[in-house]
């Protein structure tokens, strides 16, 4: 295998970031991974703005790729390849990403592989573990919800998702809803940790629905429902309220995606007939602890193998892209200049 250096550069939502990678013994060696939040430009809106994502994506995607080289040791001229996220995520940051991506790729003559974000998050247990395909995979983050056989770099299958809002959306708003801040789910997690899960009886949607497909509006309105009788009954909500409205939409939440993910496990096996099967989790919902302890005993439970990469690899990050991308590349992909920013880009 050559020694290919290449970069990587991820826009599409909230996270400004740049990577340089190398792959050596079937896995990713990240020589940088540099990544700008945006969180406090966001916070006080209590979501992500995408006019404000953009102009932020403008003014740092040149820093954080100066940043990534220097952090790298490595000079410009040792750059052998340019992956870039090319959607689905926020169009004025994808599009400034890939702007960005072709003026280096077109100033220092290299070719530019565009990259699905959402199989940036898909490859990356290969990145970090080299595993083998197929794997099945789940994502649940504040944008992605879904299952997906992983069969290899450009064939990935969906066994089911959310029909409507993802996980990480819901506990978002659950905190606005709450007061609590943002992002909402580490501050839902923390105050579920002295609330009573059972108090309140919040919807585990679709479970009736053959299938893996998933949804979290509702359970979103059922929280809106219960504060809103609390607040009428006793003329507000108190710390407790609070709490056991936290750790109940968490247990609500966490038994939707256990019993979805135990039906995608056997969906999986269907599929692939994997004797030794692995289930791998990315997004910023893996990182709840009773979700993640959920979905480890399903994993069991199902006789698979769970892997969790290390969290900053599991949330937006540029070192998944230029892996997405290394692969792309080494199996024969490359973009001209005609690359297109999309919205929109099912695997
Ligand atoms: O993967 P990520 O950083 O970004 C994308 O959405 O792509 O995920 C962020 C989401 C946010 O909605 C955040 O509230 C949620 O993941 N999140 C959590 C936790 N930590 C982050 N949700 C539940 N529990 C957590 N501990
Ligand atoms: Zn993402």
């Amino acid at each position: 295998e050559q020694n290919t250096t290449i970069l990587g550069i991820e826009s599409s939502c909230d996270d400004t970031a740049a990577a340089i990678l190398q792959q050596s013994n079937g896995k990713g060696v990240i020589l940088s991974s540099v990544v700008s939040g945006q969180e406090d430009l966001h916070a006080a809106f209590g979501g992500v703005v995408p006019e404000i994502a953009a102009r932020a994506h403008v003014e740092r995607l040149d820093l954080c790729v100066e940043k990534a080289i220097a952090d790298a040791q490595i000079s410009l001229s040792e750059i052998d390849a340019i992956a870039v996220t090319a959607g689905p995520g926020l169009i004025g940051g994808v599009i400034s990403g890939v702007m960005c991506a072709k003026g280096l790729a077109a100033g220092l003559n290299k070719p530019l592989i565009g990259v699905n974000h959402l199989a940036g998050h898909a490859l990356t247990p290969r990145m970090t573990d080299g595993i083998a395909y197929p794997y099945l995979m789940l994502l649940v983050s504040g944008g992605h919800c879904q299952f997906l056989a992983v069969q290899s770099v450009e064939k990935f299958t969906r066994l089911g998702g959310t029909i409507d809002d993802a996980p990480g959306e819901a506990f978002d708003k659950t905190a606005k809803l709450l007061a609590l801040g943002y992002p909402g789910g580490p501050l839902v997690e923390k105050a579920a940790l002295a609330g009573d899960p059972a108090r309140f009886k919040f919807p585990r949607p679709l479970l009736d629905r053959a299938g893996c497909d998933m949804s979290f509006s509702g359970l979103k309105t059922a929280l809106r429902r219960a504060r809103d009788q609390i607040v009428s009954e006793k003329g507000g909500i108190s710390k407790q309220d609070r709490s056991d409205l936290c750790a109940s939409f968490q247990m609500a939440a966490a038994d939707t995606l256990a019993e979805k993910t135990r039906r995608a496990c056997l969906a999986f096996l269907d599929l692939s007939k994997a004797h030794s099967p692995t289930i791998a989790v990315a997004g910023g919902v893996a990182a709840n602890g009773v979700i993640r302890g959920k979905l480890e005993q399903v994993a069991k439970d199902a006789g698979f193998d769970f892997l969790a990469p290390p969290m900053k690899y599991c949330t937006d990050n540029a070192a998944m892209i230029a892996w997405a991308g290394l692969e792309r590349f080494n199996a024969g992909y490359s973009d001209d200049m005609t690359l297109a920013a999309r919205p929109r880009w099912p695997l």
